[in-house]
């Protein structure tokens, strides 16, 4: 099958709250995953959610590979998670450089929680519990916000830190994710 293309800014499916999966193993949520792992890859994006394949089911994906947007920063072990509820801890926030795949070729500082604990399921019922910091806890934030439609330009405080990635970090190669 074609690679599923991935919804831009401005398509109001991404602006959608996606509803829960009600049943694991199924084979429609294991052929979502498998698209969802499909298309992430292909765009060398650091995560994915469902409705950034227009299927609005409360469904992110993440990690698994070294991040060139973060080329410092530790790889995320590769995840699937299904319904996630994320609870901050203590340690406050902190801003760092954003992308998206659904915003191509852009970049915003974005400030997050530091300490994370989240919790979830993977694709056949397992539960998932863990407690994150620093770029994991971002990209989990990153991803969740996309089930409940939101983009994190809509989560930059300055927005003169808002902007293209050739004009902000000039002569770095970065891709889009
Ligand atoms: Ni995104």
């Amino acid at each position: 099958m074609a690679i599923r293309p991935i919804l831009r800014m401005g398509d109001p499916r991404l602006l959608q709250a996606s509803a829960p999966v009600r049943e694991f193993g199924t084979p429609g949520l294991l052929e979502l995953i498998a698209d969802m792992e499909e298309a992430m890859r292909a765009a060398h994006g650091a995560g994915l959610a469902a409705p950034q394949i227009a299927v609005p089911s409360r469904v992110v994906i993440f990690g698994g590979a070294p991040s060139s947007r973060y080329p410092d920063a530790e790889v995320v072990p590769y995840t699937v998670l299904v319904n996630p509820k994320l609870r901050a801890l203590r340690g406050g926030r902190e801003s760092d450089w954003e992308g998206c795949l659904s915003v191509p070729g852009m970049r915003g500082l974005v400030p997050r929680y530091r300490r994370l604990r989240y919790r979830g399921f993977d694709q056949w019922g397992r539960p998932v519990d863990r407690t994150v910091s620093g770029f994991h806890a971002r990209v989990v934030q990153h991803e969740v916000d996309h089930l409940d439609g939101v983009l994190y330009p809509t989560r930059i405080e300055d927005l003169s830190k808002f902007g293209f990635v050739e004009e902000l970090f000039p002569g770095q190669q970065l891709r889009d994710d």
